[in-house]
């Protein structure tokens, strides 16, 4: 088995254990009400998110008319996420796969979100995550992830979970080389490390051309 092979099986073996304490641990440190603000405006349309875990925000959007899709490699994260949405692993709302290999037509969402996803890869990984997500994205792509915010000193990520993060945060101009167009949104969170991105992306990008 290859190392990255490795990193992903330890990856999946680690969301196993802890996905029947991951939702009270993160309420404690206030990381569901970071997550409704981030999707708070989202009334209709369709959204995906990628590295849905137990799919917190799945049941607001759900009863706001949002066609919600939830993706991620988990069997047991999923399964928690079919348990509060209602719908299984398999059908049209809940999808394991990776975020690296999106089974998705291009625009096929209107937004696409990421919460405490893209800090657990690494750098080629959260490129082509990137990519991936401004591929299947039509109008938006937003993050609530470990970012560099511009003139302040770069924190390097270090152990966070047993040393599955290993990387340097998020820099905005990753998500300008997708073609995005990345602001921050709100202040720092979680002692500096994340912050809630909105990266639009911009009309008539990846359409084709049209002529007469
Ligand atoms: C920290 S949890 C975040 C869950 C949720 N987004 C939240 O904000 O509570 C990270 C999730 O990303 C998933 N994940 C990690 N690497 C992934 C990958 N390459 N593709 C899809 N999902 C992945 C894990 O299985 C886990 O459920």
């Amino acid at each position: 088995m290859t190392p990255a092979g490795r990193r992903h099986r330890l990856s999946d073996r680690w969301w196993t254990v802890v996905s029947p304490g991951y939702d009270r641990a993160v309420g404690l440190v206030g990381w569901h009400r970071w997550l409704d603000t981030l999707v708070a405006d989202l009334g209709s349309g369709r959204v995906l998110e990628v590295g849905c875990g137990p799919a917190h925000p799945a049941p607001r959007l759900l009863a706001r008319g949002v066609d919600y899709v939830g993706l991620d490699r988990n069997a047991a994260m999923l399964a928690r996420a079919a348990r509060r949405t209602g719908c299984g692993p398999g059908t049209a709302a809940l999808v394991r796969a990776d975020v690296t290999a999106l089974p998705f037509a291009d625009d096929a969402f209107d937004v696409v979100l990421a919460a405490g996803v893209l800090g657990l890869l690494d750098c080629d990984s959260r490129r082509a995550a990137l990519q991936e997500m401004a591929r299947v994205a039509r109008t938006e792509v937003r993050l609530l992830e470990p970012v560099h915010r511009p003139g302040t000193p770069q924190r390097r990520m270090r152990s966070h979970l047993l040393a599955l993060v290993r990387d340097r945060p998020l820099e905005l101009a990753e998500l300008v080389a997708c073609g995005l167009e990345p602001r921050l949104c709100g202040p720092p969170l979680l002692a500096g490390v994340y912050s809630a991105v909105c990266a639009m992306k911009p009309r008539g990008r990846n359409r084709p051309l049209v002529t007469d």
